[in-house]
């Protein structure tokens, strides 16, 4: 156990939604020692989970343990045997100090989760979300607990990108950031703040540019696949805006901009793109359904 896990007061955490985004944080979860459950509404999709952070610790343990690939298979076995995967997150908060909420982008279905929560778990227990699009005080305002309440926002793939964004509202206490910055450092990240506005840093950039990639695309102003390689070669991206945004789900891209283009409907980049809701309506979900701008 390294030091930082050793000083950090967070033993046990709750993810509600094993999809890429929890399962991901699962991972990273336990890698760095902390007993996590992994919640989600069936077997199956928690199935699912379970195997792709197997595929994802192989990946690591591939490289981290290249000439000695028993301590590999160890290495995996110790990080999966601290991962329960459950469908009742009632049951499964009872004993963790933190709640990490990455479920589908709905302000509603997330309000009825943490008000169910908030009614049973301790009363110390740390609540957040990991939404991309949602204003954190929205959701928080479900709870009884805001000043024990705020955002922890991840990127795609969790268990290679470095960096975690820390969102606190103004009831945040100063003691509850600090717990989530630590928790931040013990699991490997990078942390930055940001305010609780649209999109926090990262997204705030990203998204309207990825929606003007997909504009160029329907003015027919350049290909998909020719806009890609402009972006990595020109501008040194590790992808281009195509194949991220195949990367991070067109869903998830539709679900930020419709909430964005409805809650700020005079800013001109937050406009949804057609294009894009034509995809996904036809079930072009990006990599994870195999077909999206790209097949795979
Ligand atoms: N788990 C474990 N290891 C992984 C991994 C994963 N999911 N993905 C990649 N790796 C590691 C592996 O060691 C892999 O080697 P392997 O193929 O032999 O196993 C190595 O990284 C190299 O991977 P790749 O050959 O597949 O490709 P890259 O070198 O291009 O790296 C990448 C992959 C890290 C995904 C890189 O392309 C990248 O940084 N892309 C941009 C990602 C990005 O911008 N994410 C943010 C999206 S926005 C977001 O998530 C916010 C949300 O709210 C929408």
């Amino acid at each position: 156990m390294s030091t930082s896990i050793a000083r950090h007061a967070i033993k046990e955490v709750t993810i509600i939604g094993g999809g890429l985004m929890g399962s991901g944080i699962a991972q990273v979860t336990a890698t760095a020692g902390m007993k996590v459950n992994l919640v989600d509404m069936n077997e199956d999709i928690l199935k699912k989970s379970g195997s792709s952070i197997q595929k994802s610790l192989e990946r690591v343990a591939k490289k981290k343990f290249s000439d000695n690939p028993e301590g590999g298979k160890q290495f995996i076995d110790d990080i999966t045997g601290r991962i329960s995967f459950s469908c009742n997150p009632e049951e499964a908060v009872q004993s963790s100090g933190l709640v990490i909420e990455a479920i589908v982008e709905n302000l509603e279905v997330k309000q009825k989760l943490f008000s169910a929560l908030d009614k049973v778990a301790p009363k110390e227990t740390l609540f957040t979300s990991n939404t991309s699009s949602i204003p954190i005080k929205d959701i928080a305002v479900s709870t009884q607990r805001l000043d024990r309440f705020g955002g922890l926002h991840f990127f795609n793939p969790v268990p290679m990108m470095k960096l975690l964004e820390v969102i606190r509202i103004p009831e945040t206490t100063d003691e509850t950031f600090n717990s989530l910055l630590e928790y931040g450092a013990a699991v490997g990240k990078t942390t930055v703040n940001c305010k609780d506005t649209p999109g926090f840093i990262v997204n705030r950039l990203l998204v309207p540019y990825m929606a003007e990639a997909v504009r160029m695309l329907e003015r027919g102003d350049a290909s998909a696949k020719d806009i890609d390689i402009a972006m990595k070669l020109g501008a040194g991206y590790p992808m281009g805006p195509f194949e991220l945004a195949d990367y991070v789900g067109l869903d998830t891209m539709k679900f930020i901009l419709e909430g964005w283009s409805k809650n700020y409907p005079d800013v001109e980049i937050f406009k949804q793109s057609e294009m894009m809701n034509k995809l996904v309506a036809e079930g072009r979900l990006g990599r994870k359904s195999g077909k999206g701008f790209y097949d795979y």
